[in-house]
């Protein structure tokens, strides 16, 4: 199980330096199906994270222990700055020639959908599930960190600092909704909608870009991809693993143990925890 954050959940002031960030358009593992993935993350990051703090903030009045107060500051101060600092990437790869205000637009209107048709519960346990994707997500890089190793430094040193964030701050939404909302039927019902509509999504943003890009996968990078994605260690295939352990009855997200990871990252990642200011 893993033990949950001493103290409050602090936010870091990090300055990444991506001015004139020189990358290849495909910059992530040199594959263009994998390479637009992140990127279709990394935009859809700030609008999402915004809706995430909107979610929560609801709730934040009719809270009143201080620790979880204590939490949910932390949780909104490190995503405001896990959106500001993915917007300064964003526009760096959108002069690579990826459309990436086409895929923020896209998302920003799809918040403003859901904040108008999802009643205040249903967006908290949205929430929850994409919080659950962002700690899988986070838990194969800190893991696998080495699938960066081809990505500009300032990319690589942003998903390990936001990859830390989010497995610390991975129960906070998960704990205000057991608090405030507590319907399991709820909770997994969304998953099911939140995971088909999260891979469509991400499918048809990876069309566009390469569509925009006038990119023609290559056989390769289809076989490369696929074992990325769905191999033996793929990111998608942990992922299923911790998406089963979800609709248990009674699942909480400490229950899948992420502390090691996180556990002494500066040490692990130096020259990550050095763009802290
Ligand atoms: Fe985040
Ligand atoms: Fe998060």
């Amino acid at each position: 199980m893993t033990k949950p954050i001493d103290g409050a959940i602090k936010p870091r002031r990090m300055q990444f330096n991506t001015d004139d960030m020189k990358m290849a358009q495909f910059a992530i593992e040199n594959n263009s199906l994998i390479s637009t993935f992140f990127y279709s993350l990394s935009a859809m990051f700030p609008e999402g994270e915004r809706f995430f703090i909107h979610a929560v903030r609801h709730y934040q009045k009719s809270i009143s222990d201080p620790k979880m107060l204590a939490d949910i500051r932390g949780f909104i101060g490190q995503e405001a700055h896990h959106g500001r600092c993915h917007d300064d990437l964003n526009d760096q790869i959108e002069k690579l020639g990826i459309p990436m205000s086409m895929i923020s637009n896209n998302m920003a209107a799809r918040v403003e959908m859901l904040k108008r048709r999802f009643g205040p519960e249903r967006q908290l346990a949205l929430t929850v599930a994409m919080e659950h994707f962002t700690a899988s997500l986070a838990e194969f890089l800190l893991a696998n960190p080495e699938v960066l190793d081809q990505a500009p430094e300032a990319f690589r040193h942003m998903m390990l600092w936001h990859s830390v964030e989010e497995i610390e701050h991975k129960a906070v939404a998960f704990d205000v909704y057991r608090l405030q909302v507590d319907n399991e039927w709820m909770r997994r019902r969304v998953m099911v909608i939140a995971m088909v509509s999260l891979f469509s999504r991400i499918a048809f943003f990876q069309v566009r870009i390469l569509w925009k890009t006038k990119h023609m996968p290559s056989f390769t990078e289809w076989r490369q991809a696929a074992k990325f994605f769905w191999g033996k260690k793929g990111m998608l295939r942990a992922n299923a693993g911790g998406v089963k352990k979800f609709f248990q009855r009674g699942f909480h997200p400490n229950d899948i143990d992420q502390s090691a990871l996180i556990d002494g990252w500066e040490e692990r990642f130096p020259e990550v925890a050095a763009q802290q200011v």
